[in-house]
This record gives C-alpha cells, structure tokens and sequence, in this order.
C-alpha cells in the first residue's frame, strides 16, 4: 500500500521503516529537513530481528521522502507521529508542581491543518491517521474544527515503548483504532492485516484517546503499587519483596487477568476495605513515604460521594419536594446476600449524612416483595441480574441510576447508564457512532 509518515521522530522515522520493511511504499515528510535522511538516526532503536542498531536497515531500506505536497499525492492512508510536548517540569524528574497542565498540541494542530489544505488542493479523500499521544477530548476539540470532509480522520495510539519500537509495532497486544469514519477504518484495517493479525479494536476517538494514556498510568500504578510492597517489605523483618511480588504475579486469574476491570460500584467484602483500612494503619506505624492504603480508601469513598452527587443531581433536576431516595441492592456481590462491607450501605450513610431518607431493597437479602412505591430517584447499587430483567418492576416514571450499565433503556422509568460521556445535548459518543462501538475485531 502507498503509505505516508509525517513526522520522522523518535516514533514515526523507525514506524516508516517498519513499514517499508514489510513492502508498503512509505515515503515521509517532516518539517525539520534534517529529519529527511537515512544516513543517521540518533536514538537508540533495535531492529525487527534484534539488530543493535536501525541505521543499517534504513540505509538499505525502499523508505523515501518528499514534500508534503508529494507524501499527499503519494499516499493513500497518511499518518501523524508529531510531538505533543510538555514542558521540562512535567516531566517526573522534579517534584510534582503544585499546578498541572495539559500537553502542548501546537505542532500537531499545524501538521494537520497544513496536511488538510494540502489534501483539499489534492482534491482526493485520504485517510489521515494520527498517532500522537494526546488527552480525550483533544482531536474532537483541537483537530475536528482544522480539517475539512476530504480527510478521513482516525485516531490509532502505538503502544510501544523506546528502544523497541519496531518489535512492539510489529508485535502489539492489540491495534487500537478511534474511528468516525467507517470506510477509512476498514482501509486502516486492511493495512494492517498485511503486518500482522493480532486483534483490532475499533471504538470512537475518545474512548481511544483514554485508553492510551489509562495504559501508561496502568502501568505507573502497577509499578507505584510494588514500590509500596518493596517499602513495607524493608521495614518488616522477615519479608522480602520479591518472593511477595513473585507470588501476586501467579494469580493471573484475578489478579493480573481481566477480572475487576469494570467500572461500576467500590470494593467490598469483608476483606478487601478492612484490610485496606488495617494496612493504612500499618503504612503509618511503618511511616512509609505514602499511604497508598489510604489512597485506595479515600478513592473509594470519593467516588461513592460523587454516586450521591449524581443522585442529587437528578433528584433536583426532577424538583421532588420529598426527600427520599431509594437503593436497589445491600450486598456487594451479585447474586449473594453478602452485605459486609458494602459500598451500597456506604452510599447510603453518604445520602443520609445529606439529609436523604434512604430506602434500601435487595431480593437476596430482604424478605417480602420491593416496598418502593414512591417515583423519584433509585440507584442500583448491586448488579443482581434481577434488576436488569425485563420483568423487574420499578416505579413507574422514576429515574433509575445504573453504574453497571447493564439496564435496557425502559419506556416506564428513565435509566440513566453512568460511564457514558453524553454531549450538551445528550447524546452519548456511542449514540453518535450509530452504536457501531465498540467493535473487537479478533485477528
Ligand atoms: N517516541 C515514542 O516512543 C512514542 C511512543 C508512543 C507515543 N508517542 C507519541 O508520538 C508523538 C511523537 O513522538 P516522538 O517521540 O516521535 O516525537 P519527536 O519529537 O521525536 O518527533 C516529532 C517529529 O515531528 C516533526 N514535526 C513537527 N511538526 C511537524 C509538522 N507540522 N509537519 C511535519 N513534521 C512535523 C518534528 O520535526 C519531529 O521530527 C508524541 O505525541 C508522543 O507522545 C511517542
């Protein structure tokens, strides 16, 4: 396929090769004519076949370069690797600043504005797909307003890391793909069927732009967590973080397995808080540099606090003059009667410190049928199967909150889905792509 790179640095010049390296004609454009050359790269990146250095492989390589103008002509599907900077204090290499900011998107607005008009003077639709790292909300905010309807948009971030770049773009878990444009996607995948067959996962742009920053914060947090383990493990006689690590690796089940991986309400049981709680108390008998106990903790219990934010926001927005609120399910465990630690009871000691009277239902642990016969607002706290039945009766025009997202729209009562980002208007980002995602696509 006729393949365009624009931006030859550190990720789009070994990408190029990449892809030149598997018959693709690639040919690059980079605003830094420097960049434009095969003769030197200056980072240090192995090559496909463990080769120390890319240099060779790129003086032998069929990679060209060419004017913007000319990668446009060329190229059938184009892609963006410019930088989106932040400033040396953002980097992690100082303490954290008290204030924060978001990358610098400067160049990628100018690379992309420059290769719209050139495509709209080309007078040819082209796909155009951007790889630059980036915030969500940045492409809808930034590039959707700078380029006009010859460019078929993708959003596809790399996760790959330096020094491999070639091996993790040819090797990747999973190619992810933010699409608004159907047909481009389909180019997309076509071309990248011809490097590997490894799954493709097709979702908006947003979602894709969160899901590549959340992989490298994943990462942060798994790292961040056996720092903590390594810390405790010095301070008490006897433990040695490596066999503790070396254990918590073998449990690939649920531990680093895909279980929990759900938005949805915090964790209970009658393990999981307390033991937190109890290792919080230890962190600072040890006085460990950071309670991340605690943090886990407060996090837990900030996100039941903005629950109830949302319980009242809707309750307001409706203008009930009682007061009430009700809660579908105790426990915290679908399916069980297990109420021991349970952020549904935590939600409620929220709502109640507000001044709500609470009302709580859970088939699996109360007796009689559901007393709630008042409409306003109810919140579904455990994901008993129950409350998604069709045949499950709520009260007739009520709003009915679910952090599971697993309750069909209804046309008795009004299901609010949480963890959908919707416009002003209300319309959700799924809504908008015709409900097509997200789409995995297995290789
Ligand atoms: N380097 C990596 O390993 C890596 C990995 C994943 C994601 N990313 C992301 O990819 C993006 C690029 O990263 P990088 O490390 O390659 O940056 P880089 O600074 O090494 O390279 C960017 C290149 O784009 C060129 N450029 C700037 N404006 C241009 C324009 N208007 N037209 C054409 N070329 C232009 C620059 O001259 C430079 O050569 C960033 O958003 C980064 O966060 C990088």
């Amino acid at each position: 396929m006729n393949v365009g790179m624009i931006g030859l640095g550190k990720l789009g010049m070994p990408v190029a090769l990449a892809m030149s390296l598997k018959g693709h004609d690639v040919m690059g454009y980079d605003v830094d004519a420097r960049k434009m050359q095969k003769e030197c790269f200056p980072h240090q990146e192995i090559g496909p076949n463990g080769e120390p250095s890319i240099e060779a492989l790129l003086r032998e390589s069929d990679l060209r370069f060419g004017s913007l103008d000319e990668v446009v002509r060329h190229a059938e599907i184009i892609f963006v690797a410019v930088q989106t900077p932040h400033q040396p204090r953002y980097e992690g290499v100082t303490t954290l600043p008290a204030e924060r900011c978001d990358f610098d998107y400067r160049h990628l607005v100018d690379a992309v504005s420059n290769l719209s008009s050139a495509i709209e003077t080309n007078g040819e639709d082209k796909v155009v797909i951007v790889i630059s790292t980036v915030l969500p909300g940045t492409v809808r905010r930034e590039i959707l307003p700078r380029i006009n309807d010859r460019v078929k948009l993708c959003y596809n971030p790399f996760f790959i890391a330096m020094g491999t770049t070639i091996r993790d773009f040819l090797n990747p878990e999973f190619v992810l793909f933010g699409v608004r444009d159907d047909e481009a996607a389909a180019t997309a995948e076509r071309f990248y069927r011809s490097l590997h067959g490894r799954p493709f996962y097709r979702t908006s742009i947003e979602n894709a732009e969160l899901i590549k920053v959340a992989y490298n914060t994943f990462i942060s947090m798994k790292i961040s967590f056996a720092n903590t383990l390594m810390e405790v493990c010095h301070k008490v006689p006897g433990c040695d973080v490596d066999q503790v690590t070396g254990a918590l690796t073998l449990a690939t089940t649920r531990l680093l397995g895909p279980q929990y991986m759900r938005g949805g309400m915090g964790d209970g049981g009658g393990c999981h808080p307390r033991d937190n709680i109890a290792l919080s108390w230890l962190a600072r008998n040890l006085d460990l540099s950071y309670d991340w106990f605690e943090n886990v903790m407060l996090c837990r219990e900030r996100q039941t606090a903005w629950l109830a934010d949302l319980i009242e926001e809707h309750h307001r927005r409706r203008g009930y003059a009682h007061r009430t609120v009700g809660i579908y399910g105790r426990s915290f465990k679908a399916g069980t009667n297990l109420t021991i630690g349970s952020p549904a009871t935590l939600l409620a000691n929220i709502l109640g410190e507000r001044g709500f009277e609470v009302q709580m239902y859970d088939p699996y642990v109360d007796e009689g049928p559901c007393p709630f016969d008042r409409e306003g607002v109810y919140f579904v706290a455990t994901n008993h199967p129950d409350f998604a039945a069709e045949s499950w009766r709520f009260v007739p025009g009520s709003v009915v909150l679910d952090p599971w997202r697993f309750i069909s729209r209804r046309t008795d009562v009004e299901v609010i889905p949480i963890g959908i980002g919707t416009d002003r208007d209300g319309s959700s980002l799924e809504m908008m792509l015709d409900e097509k995602s997200p789409v995995l696509v297995r290789g």
